[in-house]
Formats: structure tokens, sequence, C-alpha cells
């Protein structure tokens, strides 16, 4: 079921499939977003690079050393050099085979099924607007007809405002990861980057942050969290997503 991204009076939390059901699948491949599927998630993260040729892919690392089987930076093979590469065996032997997707193909699975977090990763965002990694992801999600159901989000806050640009239309996020500007409100942090929404770590959370998202209708998505102790907690507190590796478990809390 696609949650309501812009109802913010809903008091369900949404279940955010972090990478996919990743505790159990190898991350950011088919299977896994298929089985965050079948879990009851309500919507999937997804990490975005561009292959040499200028192709959205969803891999999470700038190397191909930890999660397939080749070997340097992921900006240097084209496409049908990633196709090539098996990205499930060093999960487990089970997954031997499993490709790299294209953001094409996710969104392609994903479209009337389940809302899709597309994370820009900072290495595969450009000072080009023209042709980058925004503008061909936007492009894409217009193809799948998904802008009501994605939300946006980087480290890279010049993908922000590329998105701005762009008149994008869609909701953004602020990924926060300085902690530096821990001691500002959110509501401030979000307004010169253009974005809508604010995305934490849960351990970034503190109470004088959730008072003022609420205060402010801000939507906030928490990443990420396994322990269903912790997912409670902040079901209480009313955010309005949850990223975990393991939606199978926050949908059983949430209930
Ligand atoms: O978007 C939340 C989270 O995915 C950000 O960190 O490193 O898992 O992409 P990372
Ligand atoms: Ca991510």
């Amino acid at each position: 079921q696609l949650p309501a991204l812009y109802n913010q009076t809903s008091e369900e939390v949404i279940i955010i499939a972090h990478r996919g059901a990743s505790a159990y699948y190898p991350e950011n491949t088919m299977p896994a977003f298929k089985a965050a599927v079948e879990m009851g998630a309500e919507m999937i993260e997804l990490d975005v690079m561009m292959s040499k040729d200028g192709v959205p892919i969803v891999f999470h690392d700038s190397t191909l050393y930890s999660h397939t089987n080749g070997e340097g930076l992921v900006k240097d093979y084209t496409l049908e050099e990633l196709k090539k590469l098996d990205a499930g065996s060093w999960f487990s032997d089970e997954f031997a085979g499993t490709r790299i997707p294209t953001l094409d193909e996710v969104l392609g699975f994903a479209a009337g099924k389940i809302a899709v977090n597309i994370e820009i990763k900072s290495e595969a965002v450009s000072d080009k607007v023209e042709g980058g990694v925004v503008e061909k992801s936007l492009e894409l999600v217009s193809k799948h007809n998904m802008k009501e159901h994605v939300l946006f989000s980087s480290f890279d806050y010049l993908a922000l405002e590329q998105l701005h640009r762009l008149k994008a239309d869609v909701m953004v996020a602020m990924l926060f990861d300085d902690r530096q500007l821990a001691r500002k409100l959110p509501h401030k942090l979000i307004k010169p980057l253009h974005a809508t929404a604010f995305n934490c770590h849960f351990r970034e959370l503190s109470r004088r942050w959730l008072k003022d998202l609420q205060e402010y209708n801000i939507p906030h998505f928490i990443y990420t969290v396994n322990n269903a102790r912790k997912m409670k907690r902040l079901i209480n507190s009313g955010v309005t997503g949850i990223f975990t590796n393991r939606p199978d478990v926050l949908v059983e809390v949430a209930q």
C-alpha cells in the first residue's frame, strides 16, 4: 500500500525498507526490494550512483569491492560492464548472479506498489544540472508516474538545490550529517536548501529537534533502526517514518 506522503495528519508511521529488506537479502537488489513489498513495507530506500556512461544505477558504495566481485570505482564502468558483476554472492551463495539494478528497473517494479526514497549519493552529483544524476533520476520518476510517491534525499545539498532549480515538484529531504549544525533547528536548516522534509540518524534526534519538527509540521524520517524497542520508542514519539533493514520487525511493532 502506498503511503500518503503528503498527508501530515496521518498518525501511522511510514515503514521504510532501508536498501530493501537488507538484513535478509543483498542490499539494493531486486530480491531485497521484492521482499520489502512482501513484508508489508510502504517505502523502499535506495542509493543512486552513476555509471561511466551516465546511467543512474542503484548502488551504495563508490567502489565495487564490498558488494560485488568487481574492483575499483563504480564511475569507471559502463552499465554493460556493471551488469556483468555479481552483486549477490558477497551476501550468500544463494544469491549468486544477482545483478546491480538500474533506477529505471527499480522504479518500474515499484510503480503502483510501493513508495521510493531516492537517495542521491554525493559521488554521483556534479555541477552540471543538464544530463546530471538529479535531472536523469527525475526524468525516470516522471516516466514511471511516481512523483507523488517519491522522496528525494541527499547528503549533498547541491543535489537539493538542483531539484529546486528543476522545479521538481517532489518531496525533498535534507539528510543531516553535520554535527556542527546540531544546535540549529531543523526548520531553519531546511529552508535555505529548499527541502520540505528532514532525515537524520536516530542518535541525532534530540527532544528539541522533535519538538521543532512537529511544531512546524515537517515530515521527518529516521534511520536506521533495527531494534524493536527503539522502533517502539520512536513510534510513540510520533515520527513520520522509520528506516529499517528489518521491515518485517517494524511491521509487527507498528501494529
Ligand atoms: O537515507 C538514510 C541512510 O540510508 C543514509 O545513510 O549510508 O545508509 O546511505 P547510508
Ligand atoms: Ca542510503
